[in-house]
């Protein structure tokens, strides 16, 4: 079981419970978090999972993959250097703490 910290845009902070290999959107969404959309399932078509991981902790996560990186120009607020989309990012034991902060929408 990992810890996974989310700050919404609003400034809430919650603690979400994650299993390792589960996605960061499917950890955020059945935590009942509001800010993710995940419109497209998780097949990296919408950007609507957009959220963006504390920069210290970048180096946890692998780069983005070219898919990743293309829709990330199409996230409805502005791309910031820890912009990651959720469904993207596979959890792993690493993981363990990662602070995320939810961007005020997604479309
Ligand atoms: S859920 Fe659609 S790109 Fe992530």
């Amino acid at each position: 079981m990992l810890l996974i910290h989310v700050t919404t845009a609003q400034g809430a902070t919650h603690e979400v419970t994650a299993n390792e290999g589960q996605t960061l959107l499917d950890a955020v969404m059945a935590s009942g978090v509001d800010g993710l959309l995940g419109e497209c399932g998780g097949c990296c078509s919408c950007a609507t999972c957009h959220c963006m991981v504390d920069e210290s902790q970048l180096a946890l996560l692998p780069e983005p993959d070219s898919s990743e990186a293309q829709m990330l120009d199409f996230v409805a607020t502005q791309r910031m250097p820890g912009s990651r989309l959720a469904c993207q990012v596979k959890l792993q034991t690493h993981h363990q703490g990662l602070r995320l902060t939810l961007p005020e929408r997604q479309f």
